[in-house]
């Protein structure tokens, strides 16, 4: 039996993400899954049931009539995880918030507030926004570039850390004997400023049961590894084969160590599809079905997103992929618009090749019987492929197909847990639990901080498990 267990999460996605076209016909599904808070609540009861580590929700904020399902109409993920945290008692509870297109203070206040709310079972996928069409919802003309982007995102980060240090545990005695409310040498104003945020503090929130919500993060490129590597606590990404993700997982564990952090404090997270029936063959057959309903002109439309929604439709199909302008997606998902371009270039595609090459490409490696997908996600864990998974989840009976058939392998063999181990998200992840640095400072007798937000170059606020 193994001590290091499987984390586990549910992305919950309603009526279908990019590439499932036709989710939502599922009679199970409620056509208006994505906006209906119950739907919500029960996925995370379903998942809860089955001793999983968080619900995952993903967002953005920029969207065309080409734009997937789900995300046509769907809700805010802190009010619907505020909602679901009400009707849950051990999950935890993970917001897709972007650092572009916020302030600090407002992130910090309604995370934390999350974090309360919740008895510490808040995280944050912390995103820049792919979508650059995002930048005029809010009053800009072009998206923020790469380095302006994954900076703001660093320095956003920290100023909320920072805010969520502004009271030391002890700073609320509330003793109505004595008539002490508060202790005003446990508050701490932030005074930071920076090159993207000018912030005063103190947040007013008091210290929440983990401390601090616990630090998901999703960016592919250079910058958005560096980014990770800085501030993660856990990392969204994909996961195409075993060696990739060994050698992703590897590079990020490496990357914090050499930012000074515990490579174990890093927990790789890919999301992945789940495919089972009773028999290999069937679940085969399954997938087949699945990916022939796929869409190809809803396929066309949406490889446009990662180049900034650019129109695909206006070429043909059977000429060579076009040559796109160098600007056409650099400051969306360009590690994703590079990947592309590149897979066509160097398998010569067509436009309509491509676009059947990533049809085809959404076959995920876990498919089969329980127990194929069973062994499967053992050997990938067992081969530091990743520390867990991120189940997207729509059709409630095929979820229930991965806890019921699934995960009873799995937890037999000591792979995942029987039971809840914390009622925090960061005890169930088994990730520390960031010290106050106000306290930290007093008990190590050094000059308390206060003033600015550790520049990355000066040690980070100390950390006990
Ligand atoms: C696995 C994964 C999941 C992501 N999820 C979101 C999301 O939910 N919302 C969002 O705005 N951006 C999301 N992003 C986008 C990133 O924040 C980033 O803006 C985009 O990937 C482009 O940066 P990159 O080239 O560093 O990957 C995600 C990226 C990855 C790799």
């Amino acid at each position: 039996m193994s001590s290091r267990k499987l984390k586990l999460g549910a992305v919950l996605i309603g009526v279908g993400g990019p590439g499932q076209h036709n989710t939502w016909l599922s009679p199970e599904i409620p056509g208006n899954a994505s906006v209906d808070i119950q739907w919500y609540i029960a996925r995370a009861q379903q998942a809860e049931a089955a001793k999983f580590d968080l619900v995952f929700i993903v967002d953005s904020q920029f969207i065309t009539a080409d734009s997937p399902n789900h995300y046509l109409s769907r809700l805010e993920p802190l009010t619907l995880l505020s909602a679901v945290a009400v009707h849950t008692h051990n999950i935890g509870l993970v917001g897709t918030i972007t650092t572009s297109y916020n302030e600090p203070f407002n992130v910090a206040r309604r995370l934390y507030s999350l974090d309360h709310i919740s008895g510490g079972r808040a995280g944050w996928n912390v995103v820049t926004s792919g979508d650059a069409g995002t930048a005029g919802n809010y009053s800009r003309d072009e998206h923020y570039d790469y380095t302006t982007r994954y900076g703001r995102g660093l320095e956003h980060v920290r100023v909320a850390q920072g805010l969520w240090d502004s009271y030391e545990s002890d700073a609320f005695p509330r003793d109505k004997d004595r008539g002490v409310f508060f202790d005003r040498t446990k508050q701490h104003p932030l005074n930071h400023k920076g090159e993207f945020f000018s912030v005063v503090g103190p947040l007013n929130l008091e210290r929440s049961p983990q401390g601090q919500p616990v630090i998901f993060q999703a960016g592919d490129s250079e910058e958005g590894r560096d980014l990770g590597a800085s501030i993660a606590e856990a990392i969204f990404t994909h996961a195409q084969s075993l060696e990739q993700a060994q050698k992703f997982r590897a590079e990020m564990r490496q990357r914090a160590a050499a930012k000074g952090r515990n490579p174990e404090d890093v927990l790789i997270v890919p999301g992945i599809s789940v495919i089972i029936a009773d028999t290999d063959e069937q679940a085969r057959a399954k997938e087949d079905e699945i990916l022939g309903n796929k869409n190809f002109g809803r396929a066309l439309a949406e490889l446009g997103r990662p180049f900034g929604w650019h129109d695909f439709t206006q070429y043909d199909l059977d000429a060579p992929f076009p040559e796109l302008p160098e600007e056409v997606g650099n400051n969306s998902f360009r590690t994703q618009a590079n990947a592309i371009k590149k897979l066509a270039k160097d398998n010569n595609f067509t436009l309509r090749q491509l676009v059947e090459h990533v049809l085809s490409s959404w076959r995920s490696p876990f498919v089969g019987s329980p127990l194929t997908v069973a062994n499967e996600i053992q050997r990938w864990f067992e081969n530091g492929g990743f520390d867990g998974i991120n189940i997207v989840v729509s059709v409630p009976s095929e979820f229930a197909l991965f806890t019921d058939t699934v995960l009873p392998i799995l937890r037999a063999r000591g792979v995942v847990r029987d039971e809840y181990e914390a009622s925090t998200l960061r005890g169930n992840l088994g990730l520390p639990i960031p010290e106050n640095r106000y306290t930290a400072a007093r008990e190590h007798s050094a000059a308390a901080p206060d003033g600015q937000v550790a520049n990355e170059r000066e040690p980070q606020p100390a950390l006990s498990s």
